[in-house]
């Protein structure tokens, strides 16, 4: 019986205690006790919060405070922000073709192989207003992709499903949404192989097909970055077979501008030279992500 007893009072104590414990309240200047912490705490790393609480050790192994670590950081060197390209920065102005291909190919190499994020999306500065379609289209010259055959393949596919049905499959302005219905359709698609279109510079088409024009609509959710400009260099090749000229991988008797064939692509650089440092150009994306042209 007074075992009972002595066990009855050590239990009493110790739950008086444990719960006096547990219930101690917050104050000015501390933060109270919790009853078993580790539900309410995290002893993993929390991004930007500082949570004082004695199991944290995950700042044990660096040489900063906890507090510091706890800080908003700047992103490491040469992060590349979701939604960029490469350098995190698409301008559309290069000095020549070779420069815009260089420029494209070199991105692709030194950024672990992804110059471009899944969707393709580029930011892309020139407003949807024909002050910007006269901009983007006097600017806006490379294709920063060479022509390949490949590349005019996957262009030809694109630009059947998303174009040719207004534009017609030789770009004639004559697609079967127009042929095949009386007329019906509201307005004359643009005749691409028209001279005014065969000699505009690639950023009329890459501004079309960002935004659209009248009753044509924007194509820039439909098509990545890189499908667009294989879609403008399909449209260059049915220029090019208008005209009776070549417009290939292997030449580009159309306008040097508008494409470099891939058979007049500069060799890359040996494997074993070291990457161009990104911003020798001015071209990191945090100096020109916002500039407009
Ligand atoms: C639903 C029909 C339709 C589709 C699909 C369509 N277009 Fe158009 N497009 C038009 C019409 C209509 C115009 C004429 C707009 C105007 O000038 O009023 C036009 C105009 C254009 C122009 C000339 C813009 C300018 O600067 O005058 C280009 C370039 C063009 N389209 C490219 C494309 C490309 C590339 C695609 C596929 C990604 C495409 N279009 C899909 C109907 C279409």
């Amino acid at each position: 019986m007074k075992f009972k007893q002595h066990l009855l009072i050590v239990l009493a104590a110790s739950v008086s205690v444990f719960g006096t414990y547990s219930c101690q309240q917050a104050g000015k200047n501390s933060t109270g006790s919790e009853f078993i912490p580790d539900m309410a705490h995290s002893t993993a790393y929390e991004a930007n919060v500082l949570t004082k609480y004695s199991l944290n050790s995950w700042d044990e192994e660096s040489v900063l405070s906890r507090r510091d670590l706890s800080q908003p950081q700047l992103p490491v060197a040469g992060t590349i922000p979701r939604g960029f390209a490469g350098s995190a920065s698409y301008n559309g102005v290069y000095a020549s073709a070779e420069d815009a291909v260089a420029s494209t190919m070199n991105r692709m190499k030194h950024s672990g192989g992804i110059a471009y994020t899944p969707n393709g999306h580029v930011p892309y500065t020139y407003p949807d207003t024909e002050a910007g379609r006269t901009l983007a289209t006097q600017q806006i010259r490379y294709n920063p992709f060479p022509i390949s055959a490949d590349g005019i393949a996957r262009g030809k596919e694109l630009y059947n499903i998303y174009c040719g049905i207004c534009h017609g499959e030789k770009a004639d302005g004559g697609g079967y949404l127009v042929r095949d219905n009386g007329g019906k359709y509201p307005a004359q698609p643009a005749n691409l192989l028209d001279s005014q279109f065969v000699y505009s510079p690639n950023g009329r088409y890459f501004h079309a097909i960002m935004f659209g024009r009248n009753a044509m609509g924007g194509y820039a959710d439909k098509l990545s970055f890189e499908e667009r400009w294989q879609v403008i260099h399909y449209i260059r090749s049915l220029q090019a077979t208008a005209k009776k000229v070549k417009y290939s991988e292997a030449a580009n008797e159309l306008n040097a501008e508008f494409g470099l064939p891939m058979a007049k692509v500069p060799a890359p650089p040996a494997a074993d030279e070291p990457a161009p440092a990104e911003n020798s150009t001015g071209e990191t994306g945090h100096t020109t992500t916002g500039e407009q042209h």
